[in-house]
């Protein structure tokens, strides 16, 4: 394993005046963050790795170069126990498995394009169709199922991710660079910032596919979690997950999550759960918090941050118990949830939605932060 710990001259000059001054010192005194990497097997022939981002606290992100997956995000609870707060595996053979895109970027358009096609201008498009007659997060190999380049190593700590989709992959036109930076700060705020660059215009919608179980155990359904969300409008949609059009007011509705609430108070007036696309309050693209999510058993807090107009809530109502966790515990129903900052479904052939189209010369960019904190 080969680590690669940085120090920032300021807090080494202080962590040495300090060791200096005291006389053994403890743990704490550890003010070091740092990035490690370690072979993570192979997919499509090439290496994969896993890299650990550490930062003063002791916190740790895991983020396989296959499919840029943050595989793990460990923190201590109320208590100080520490577990993950993601659904993750920790070996590869969990991921080439194809589990429902438990913690990766999602591209090159996040959730569903309806019957796989779209129009840029006269030209028409027929992208793969993976979910019935629907195509679904970037189609049968989306970047969820490829092997990025890990380009730099940061002393945020931070991984910066690359990976080129080629034109015509899953039907999309143009050669589209992506990148995707991680970084995980002292304050335990994970960032992930997304640009991209085409050479023909397309689309774009990338997103983090994380399932969050703040209690860090499968067991507990996240049904007792409480969610805000600052949305006043959601996206209603018809039986195969499309967006009708309409901008739907929460008021008066089980999506209502203006005021912070369990979220399995009204869960059963939704069939089948929660799977649907808030309309974000956040219009004019600045970065802002719009979603709080609380567990009083670990005493954890999730605050989201992002740049997006649209954030999909989707409670985990595929998951049926089939898959398991490392330690063999099944995955069931409701056993985690996902809040992906984005724009909204089948955007491409919704004209009133925010356009999703990125053309040749212009940069695609976004943040979200999702910060974490024990209470
Ligand atoms: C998204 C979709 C869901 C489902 C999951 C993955 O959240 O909106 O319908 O496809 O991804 O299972």
């Amino acid at each position: 394993m080969k680590t690669i710990a940085r120090f920032s001259p300021a807090l080494l000059f202080l962590t040495i005046i300090y060791m200096s001054c005291t006389e053994a010192p403890s743990k704490k005194t550890d003010l070091t963050t740092a990035v490690t990497k370690q072979d993570f097997g192979q997919a499509d022939g090439k290496p994969v790795y896993l890299y650990t981002l550490t930062n003063k606290k002791g916190d740790q992100v895991k983020i396989s170069t296959y499919g840029a997956v943050v595989t793990a995000w460990i923190s201590a609870d109320k208590s100080g126990a520490k577990n993950s707060i993601v659904l993750g595996f920790d070996s590869l053979s969990g991921y080439l498995a194809k589990p429902p895109y438990f913690g990766a970027i999602v591209g090159r358009y996040g959730n569903r394009i309806a019957d796989g096609k779209f129009k840029i201008g006269d030209s028409s498009y027929t992208l793969a169709t993976n979910n019935g007659k629907n195509h679904l997060h970037g189609g049968l190999k989306g970047f969820d199922k490829q092997v990025w380049d890990a380009s730099e190593v940061d002393s945020i700590p931070a991984l910066t991710l690359n990976y080129v989709s080629k034109d015509g992959e899953e039907g999309y036109p143009g050669n589209l660079k992506v990148t995707v930076v991680y970084t995980l700060s002292d304050d335990n705020e994970l960032g992930i910032e997304y640009s991209a660059e085409t050479d023909k215009p397309t689309v774009v919608n990338l997103t983090n596919h994380s399932y969050f179980n703040l209690t860090g155990d499968v067991k507990n359904t996240i049904l007792n979690h409480t969610l805000k969300v600052d949305a006043d409008a959601y996206t209603p949609v018809d039986s195969t997950l499309i967006p009708t059009g309409v901008l739907q007011p929460v008021k008066g509705t089980p999506f209502d999550f203006t005021t912070a609430t369990a979220i399995g108070a009204r869960i059963a007036q939704v069939p089948g759960g929660y799977d649907h696309n808030f309309v974000l309050n956040n219009k004019d693209g600045s970065l802002k918090l719009v979603a709080e999510l609380a567990d009083s058993i670990s005493g954890r807090k999730l605050e989201v941050y992002t740049t997006q107009p649209g954030l999909q809530f989707y409670t985990g109502n595929f998951l049926n118990g089939s898959i398991k966790t490392s330690d063999g515990k099944p995955i069931n129903k409701n056993a985690a949830l996902c809040l992906e900052t984005q724009h909204f479904p089948d955007s491409p052939n919704q004209p009133s939605f925010p356009s999703t189209l990125l053309k040749p010369g212009e940069k695609y960019h976004s943040i979200t932060k999702y910060k974490l904190s024990v209470q």
